[in-house]
């Protein structure tokens, strides 16, 4: 069978950052409760003048500095933060990123899952040959609000990856377990910009469909825990993640596993993910890359377990084996001086863009410049959102 799966990957997130430890001081919790008890150090924040188009424009023309752009012929854009009830957030990407006319743009939405329906819709396409090089960009501002339970889970980023054949990063296995719940655990309706969260309950879902997702899915492939070398997982919290592996380890028969084999196991590909909070249907992507640009030793030939869970809720466990020379196609340099150089806020100027407000009566609003990537929201007039490219 051809081999199809992911042949760029890169990710984006803008030049400002909370420090936990300062958020945990105004609000009087004690640091130890996120550092220690979720596993957070720092939360990206987005300025008023970048939003999940211009993200997804940043990680997307990365990717586009090492492939044709000219032949993608579908853009795939997953996101639980839409900015139009209609029109994809993919078609202005579509044009800051100089795609063909000849491309299909959609969008995708099912909480933090949508990254990873865009990949096993975009696989059989790429397989049968009615599609040349698929751009998935999965982007996301993740927002519970200001003193919620939720505050300390916030973030924000984009990933953005070129599914082709015969890959250079990652090949994908056909085989995966899935699973849909109707359920109310994470949820933002229309009128809302917070989504509204049962944390407790979310968190026992995230843990029980681990174990459903899994068992299909060494059903479906005959393999076990130990035919994978390294694990990634969606990350809204690094201490679910934990958690998480655990109870698989524990389903396959194993000893509670040490924190040395858990760091080898996971704790590559929760380093980003420390730095930048949740970024929902980016975040297991984020840990991909994370995992790739963090690990020492080649992880060539190696097998690597995904766990996918978008809230409401749909869940998916599949696999993918990593490819010869996959380091030659990283952007580990941009990646760590893009988290390097960005700059700390005070809780008060987070408080400050996380209130930032919008016109919504068609009036025009000039957004004030930060210190945006490449791509910026320069205005919005008319209910027209207005993009500058630097
Ligand atoms: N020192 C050390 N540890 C401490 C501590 C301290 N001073 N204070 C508290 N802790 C520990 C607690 O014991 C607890 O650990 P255990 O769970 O192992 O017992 C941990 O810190 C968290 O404390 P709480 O349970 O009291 O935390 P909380 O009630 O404030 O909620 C949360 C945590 C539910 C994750 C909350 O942050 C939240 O609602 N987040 C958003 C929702 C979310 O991320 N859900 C995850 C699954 S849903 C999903 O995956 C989709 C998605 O992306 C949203």
């Amino acid at each position: 069978m051809v081999k199809v799966g992911i042949d760029l990957i890169s990710f984006y997130t803008p030049s400002y950052f909370l420090d936990l430890e300062q958020l945990a001081r105004v609000r009087g919790i004690d640091p130890n409760k996120f550092r220690v008890g979720l596993g957070q150090e720092k939360m990206a924040v987005i300025p008023p003048d970048e939003d999940i188009i211009t993200m997804a424009a940043d990680a997307g023309a990365r990717v586009l500095q090492k492939t044709d752009a000219a032949d993608i012929d579908l853009l795939l854009f997953a996101t639980e933060s839409a900015v139009d009830q209609s029109k994809a957030a993919g078609v202005y990407v579509h044009r800051l990123l100089n795609l063909p006319s000849r491309c299909r743009v959609v969008e995708l939405k099912q909480a933090c899952y949508g990254a990873t329906a865009g990949i096993q819709l975009a696989l059989p396409m790429l397989r049968e040959g009615s599609a040349k090089k698929i751009l998935i960009i999965a982007a996301d501002i993740a927002r519970y609000g200001l003193k919620t339970s939720g505050e300390s889970s916030q973030g924000g980023g984009a990933v953005a990856m070129v599914l082709t054949r015969n890959p250079r990063i990652l090949s994908i296995e056909p085989e995966s377990g899935f699973h849909t719940e109707d359920v109310m655990d994470f949820w933002r309706p229309n009128y809302r910009e917070e989504a509204i969260v049962d944390g407790k309950y979310s968190c026992e879902l995230y843990l029980r469909l681990v174990q459903k997702t899994w068992e299909q899915y060494t059903v479906l492939s005959a393999r076990t825990f130990s035919d994978h070398a390294r694990f990634c997982y969606h990350v809204p919290v690094p201490k679910l993640v934990e958690k998480a592996h655990q109870c698989l380890a524990k389903l396959n028969g194993l000893p509670k596993l040490s924190s040395a084999e858990i760091e080898t196991q996971l704790g590559a590909s929760l380093q980003y993910g420390r730095q930048i909070g949740n970024c929902y249907t980016a975040a297991l992507y984020l840990g991909f890359v994370s995992l790739l640009e963090n690990t020492a030793v080649d992880l060539s030939q190696q097998r690597i377990g995904f766990y996918s869970y978008g809230s409401g809720c749909i869940a998916e466990f599949f696999s993918g084996v990593v490819e010869e020379n996959y380091r030659d196609m990283l952007d580990t340099f941009y990646h760590q001086k893009l988290l390097d150089s960005r700059q700390a806020l005070t809780p008060e100027e987070y408080e400050r863009f996380y209130k930032f407000s919008y016109p919504t009566d068609g009036s025009l609003k000039n957004i004030p410049e930060c210190q945006p990537g490449r791509y910026r929201l320069t205005a919005i007039q008319q209910h027209k959102r207005i993009y500058t490219t630097a």
